[in-house]
């Protein structure tokens, strides 16, 4: 970590969300191996951070060639003088917001964020040549965990496409970040009393406990809009939240039994959301639980779809 609480927290310690970081090495290589970038070609990054992912596309392709956008200004200044020190002046270090991307230096050979985003910006496929990539970490609020998905542009340049990689934790880029609701807002009394109880068969672990699991990024991306919280276990049983984030206000809570038993959960508001997740689970099952290669996103001038096979089949939510 080198940037807590946007630069307001100072000190040795830790402060209470995370904003900037050098991201682990290995994912830095699966992103630029993803990137596939040649020697010439440019390339635009939104996510400067300390300038290192910056300082290895500058040495392989030119420091004339790259781009960086960061949003703080106090980390924009501190890469553009760490380049600066390793002969890597030219790189052009933008402090702005990269939702934006950069247009005076369009359209560029590649494009990669290294900030999550469960929202793709139009701009950066306006500011990508066709045939060019760009490769992001994807995700829902579900889960804090994305994929990181390598797009190629069509011909057109009117839509990008492409299969999603790893599964990755990124910071997200600061105006998407994932609000967790506070329990009293959602959970009051009244809607206590209201909740439907029910039972499910389905357990912790085969649906949404593990942030590195597949099941649960799967599950995120049929179930819109909701987000988990995990509870304390009392008495042999984990209480999971799901909290819609959309209006209703919707939630439910499973009481997961330790014992792999049938659990007893409680669900209110317009959405039954354990109901979606079992339906969701239902499907991923039947299509023969889909990891990774085989999901996919397109994003176009309708928004982002998600498909498994090589676009055959749509999953059958809207982003
Ligand atoms: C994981 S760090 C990037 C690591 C960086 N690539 C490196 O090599 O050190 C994520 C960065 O994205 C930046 N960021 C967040 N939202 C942004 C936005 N809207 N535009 C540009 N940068 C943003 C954060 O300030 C943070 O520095």
């Amino acid at each position: 970590m080198t940037q807590w609480d946007d630069g307001e927290h100072l000190g040795v310690g830790q402060g209470v969300v995370a904003s900037s970081s050098a991201s682990a090495p290995s994912v830095v290589a699966a992103m630029l191996r993803d990137l596939e970038v040649h020697p010439g070609q440019s390339v635009l990054e939104i996510g400067t951070g300390t300038g290192w992912n910056a300082g290895l596309l500058a040495s392989r392709l030119g420091a004339e060639n790259v781009t960086t956008v960061e949003v703080d200004k106090a980390l924009a200044e501190a890469a553009r003088a760490a380049l600066e020190r390793q002969g890597l002046k030219a790189v052009t270090v933008v402090c702005g917001d990269g939702f934006q991307g950069h247009p005076a230096g369009a359209p560029y050979d590649r494009i990669i964020a290294t900030c999550g985003l469960h929202t793709f910006p139009r701009t950066w496929l306006e500011q990508c040549r066709p045939g060019g990539v760009i490769v992001v970490p994807w995700g829902t609020r579900f889960t804090p965990t994305e994929a990181t998905v390598a797009l190629t542009v069509s011909e057109n340049g009117r839509s990008a496409t492409g299969k999603f990689t790893e599964l990755v934790q990124f910071m997200s880029l600061r105006a998407q970040r994932r609000g967790m609701p506070g329990y009293t807002d959602y959970v009051t009394a009244e809607s206590r009393e209201k909740a439907a109880r029910g039972v499910t068969a389905l357990t912790l672990e085969e649906t949404i406990a593990g942030e590195w699991e597949i099941s649960r990024f799967v599950l995120g991306l049929l179930v819109a809009d909701c987000t988990v919280i995990f509870d304390e276990p009392q008495d042999g049983r984990r209480p999971v939240w799901l909290c819609s984030l959309a209006d209703d206000r919707s939630w439910a809570c499973v009481l997961f039994r330790e014992d792999g038993q049938e659990s007893t959960l409680y669900q209110y508001g317009d959405r039954r959301l354990w109901d979606e997740v079992e339906a969701a689970y239902a499907w991923w099952r039947e299509q023969g639980r889909p990891g990774l290669g085989r999901l996919g996103l397109t994003v176009d001038d309708a928004g982002q779809h998600l498909w498994v096979e090589s676009g055959q089949r749509v999953l059958p939510v809207a982003w």
